[in-house]
């Protein structure tokens, strides 16, 4: 399902009030205005657990830098410093190997994330949105180190879930790249009833190299990783 309606809207309003780019404006102070200094003393946490029991902490968004990062659709998402550098790295080993990947989603607000679910709900019922979008103040898309991904087939953005769900020869590429530029693969199959959701191939979560493939390795949850 297509969700790059909603979220253009979204993007529209983030570029009126002027969220930051991570040029050199953005350098010095976090969305919410906190100096980078400070931000780089207390550090971002990048192995935080965002899931139906743990909501995200009200100041982590002070904790990461948001950059913008282009979408499929010729607008702007925005993502962690960090994790986008590696995203970038991620989709150049990709390229390498045949498969080109793009952005779809990646930091929401819990505004944001609130209007997805009613979205949702409204296109297809409670149940389904449920088990495929986090309820607002739950969504890993508020933690910065998420992106939601999308494969280029035959010279077309693949942007529908069920779409993709197709493409197990291109994913299969995907997920084993992924723990080399610290990423994995947040919602796997077979781990629903740990995770709390339908498995998304496509939704990508930053942790770092070492927590990456220790999890890729031992084919574990994030909750399991940590013992949750
Ligand atoms: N689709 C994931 C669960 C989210 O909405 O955060
Ligand atoms: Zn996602």
């Amino acid at each position: 399902m297509k969700k790059s309606m909603v979220f253009g809207v979204m993007l529209a309003l983030c570029a009126v009030i002027g969220l930051a780019a991570c040029g050199a404006e953005s350098e010095k102070e976090t969305e919410s205005g906190v100096p980078i200094e400070s931000l780089e003393e207390k550090g971002t946490d990048y192995l935080v657990l965002v899931n139906k029991e743990n909501l995200i902490s009200g100041d982590y968004v002070n904790t990461i830098q948001l950059c913008d990062i282009d979408n499929v659709d010729g607008g702007t998402y925005q993502v962690e410093k960090q994790t986008k550098e590696a995203f970038e790295e991620l989709a150049e080993a990709l390229k390498e190997k045949g498969v080109e990947i793009g952005v779809d989603s990646a930091y929401r607000s819990v505004e944001q994330q609130q209007e997805i679910m009613d979205q949702f709900i409204a296109d297809y019922g409670e149940d389904y949105a449920r088990r495929t979008v986090a309820q607002p103040g739950t969504s890993e898309h508020h933690t910065g180190l998420v992106i939601d991904l999308v494969p280029k087939v035959n010279g077309q953005w693949v942007i529908e879930n069920e779409d993709m769900l197709k493409e197990t020869e291109i994913f299969k590429v995907i997920h084993a790249t992924l723990p080399k530029y610290g990423f994995i693969l947040r919602y796997p199959k077979g781990k629903e009833d740990i995770t709390g959701y339908d498995y998304e191939p496509w939704h990508i979560r930053y942790v770092g190299k070492e927590a990456a493939q220790e999890i890729y390795d031992q084919q574990i949850t994030l909750e399991e990783y940590l013992g949750e």
